[in-house]
């Protein structure tokens, strides 16, 4: 547990620095003070009103550095639920992400790169930018740390948490990490030698990253008050941090005891920041302020009376294991504090490592994700990820694994299906549709096989859907995966190419329109479900077996055998060779 040591020497007011008669905390100044500062917040919708749009986030990235592999992880893994709730037709389901650009980590690049800390933000945030639309990523805003509705809204929770009695002044004795931008009590760090170039250095136990000592006089919020209710919000919210072996961390952490947090630093040390209200001295803590992000697009500060109308609180926040002290403690503490709600669920992930250490851009080993997309394609590169990332424990990155993945899954397992039915000579698919679904109120598929076929596929999505409600792509990834092992195996043991050669035995023509339609099925099934994972492969997929582009008939709903009647005919010609194939071969393959 990382127990902060301070030592208070003065109890002195927050308003010290203020120009007599000049400055009062906001919510002060305002003749009516906001009604929602006294007010709880009602987290749950009232009955029988519309529930609020699904809300999931991304860390914001800090921009002193290019992205690498382990933030489009993270970034995909939030797509993917937020396109999730789209197919389950939750259209309004937002996903945010952004950039963290304040701190003395960017205040240190920026000087190193001989810019202006702004402008090294706005050079690098489009980075991210950039990321998130090669990537295929929905998000519907990226936020900057450094937009002036953001200032506010952070000034605005400071002046609340300090009207409400949560900060205090006092000295300050911590080792502080500029790379995690967090303070270490001296039990937490450790002498060590820099492997880059040997020289003796202290560094944080847990991170390994260099600290300094420090000596100062800052503001403090009172987290140490806050112990009893984050544990007994852990106790009655199970899934507030998910998977379990984090949560169970952090009770632990909690339960050992908290002190009180040191939230701004002297603007001589750190200037770039959102300045302390009131304080022209003291610049807001980059964890603050960043944590803010996430209801600065939700609205805040709440207007009055339309509290209901935000999407606050998230319903996910999708963090990196890194970071959980800060989100599933600190962020609960200062929303607690102001009496908001929490956020539903923590999911939190492992990292991706490069030759079994962290990959991490400080370290210097790391994967390009640009060039990873450029060189296996974009549907791939997360499909490899959301398939080996793991939730609890760490992957190592591979070239030969995505190689594997794409050669074993995607080109020889979906592609060729896809292949081996549609480019099939001895049949229609369409027609096959037809023949089976045309009367309309039963399906004509007999025989063993075919039901056991049938019986399968109605089964899948629900499996697939039961991943997702636990917040668990891979696995959910894994089920629809099986989809196209099951059937590919259906189809060699079924042998349609056989059976289609048997013009003049009616038995078999009735087994080949059977065999076809629910290898049809298989492929619309899998391609509905495939849709958060491969946008852009389960489109072609789609659309190559004709299935309408009209959302009804993409939906989850939509992936259930025998649903849609119309599909069959492609929508765009099947094309020829490699056009022809979802999934053709790679160029580079070591
Ligand atoms: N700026 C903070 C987050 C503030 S959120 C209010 C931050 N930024 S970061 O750029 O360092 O990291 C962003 C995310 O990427 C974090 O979730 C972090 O865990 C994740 N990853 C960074 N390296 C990673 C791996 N090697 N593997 C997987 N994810 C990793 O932290």
């Amino acid at each position: 547990m990382l127990k902060f040591e301070l030592r208070i020497i003065s109890r002195a007011s927050i308003f010290r620095n203020a120009k007599p008669g000049s400055w009062a905390c906001g919510p002060c100044r305002r003749a009516n003070p906001r009604p929602f500062l006294n007010r709880g917040y009602a987290t749950e919708a009232t009955p029988g009103a519309k529930p609020k749009p699904y809300y999931v986030t991304t860390p914001i990235f800090y921009v002193n550095a290019a992205p690498h592999i382990g933030h489009l992880y993270t970034i995909l893994i939030a797509d993917i639920l937020k396109r999730w709730q789209v197919l389950l037709g939750n259209g309004d389901a937002k996903l945010l992400t952004g950039t963290d650009e304040h701190g003395m980590k960017i205040q240190q690049a920026a000087l190193q790169n001989g810019l202006e800390p702004q402008a090294l933000c706005d050079r690098n945030c489009e980075t991210f930018k950039v990321l998130a639309k090669e990537a295929n990523i929905s998000n519907d805003h990226f936020i900057r740390t450094t937009d002036s509705a953001h200032k506010q809204a952070v000034q605005f929770f400071w002046e609340n948490l300090n009207h409400r009695g949560y900060i205090y002044e006092g000295k300050h004795e911590g080792w502080y990490s500029v790379s995690d931008e967090t303070f270490y009590p001296s039990s937490a760090v450790q002498p060590t030698l820099d492997p880059a170039t040997g020289r003796k250095m202290m560094a944080s136990i847990e991170t390994g990253k260099e600290v300094e000592l420090s000596q100062e006089t800052n503001y403090h919020f009172k987290l140490s008050a806050f112990q009893d209710r984050l544990l007994k919000h852990y106790k009655e919210n199970p899934n507030f941090i998910r998977p379990q072996v984090y949560m169970d961390s952090i009770v632990q952490n909690v339960s050992s005891g908290l002190q009180d947090l040191s939230i701004s630093r002297p603007v001589d040390r750190l200037s770039w920041g959102i300045p302390v209200p009131g304080d022209s001295t003291q610049t807001i803590y980059v964890w603050l302020d960043a944590l803010v992000n996430y209801i600065t697009y939700a609205g805040y500060p709440f207007t009055p009376g339309h509290e209901d109308k935000s999407i606050w609180p998230a319903d996910v926040h999708v963090v990196g294991k890194d970071i959980t002290r800060f989100h599933c403690i600190y962020w609960p503490a200062f929303l607690m504090a102001l009496d908001l709600p929490l956020p539903r669920t923590i999911l939190t992930h492992a990292h991706w490592t490069m030759n079994h250490s962290k990959m991490s851009k400080s370290t210097g080993n790391v994967v390009n994700p640009m060039f990873a997309m450029a060189r296996y394609g974009v549907d791939p590169m997360r499909f490899y990820l959301a398939m080996n990332g793991g939730l609890a424990s760490d992957t190592n990155y591979d070239n030969s694994f995505i190689v594997r993945d794409y050669k074993h899954s995607l080109q020889f397992g979906l592609g060729n299906l896809c292949s081996r039915m549609m480019r099939g000579k001895g049949w229609n698919i369409r027609e096959c549709v037809i023949a089976v679904t045309g009367s309309n109120d039963k399906l004509r598929v007999e025989g063993t096989e075919e039901l056991d076929h049938r019986a399968f596929l109605e089964e899948a999505p629900v499996l697939v859907s039961k991943q997702m409600d636990e917040l668990n792509p891979r696995r959910a990834l894994e089920e629809i995966m099986r989809i196209i092992e099951q059937t590919n195996k259906y189809v060699q043991d079924a042998a349609p190419w056989r059976l289609a050669k048997m013009t003049d035995d009616p038995k078999s023509s009735e087994r080949l329109t059977g065999v076809v339609y629910n290898t049809a099925e298989s492929l619309r099934i899998a391609g509905i479900l495939l849709q958060p994972f491969m946008p852009g492969k389960a489109k072609e997929l789609l659309d190559k077996l004709g299935v309408e582009q009209d959302i009804k008939k993409r939906s989850f709903t939509a992936a259930t055998y025998g649903f849609d009647l119309d599909y069959g005919t492609p929508s765009e010609p099947l094309g020829e060779g490699k056009k022809g194939t979802l999934f053709p071969p790679l160029l580079t393959e070591d």
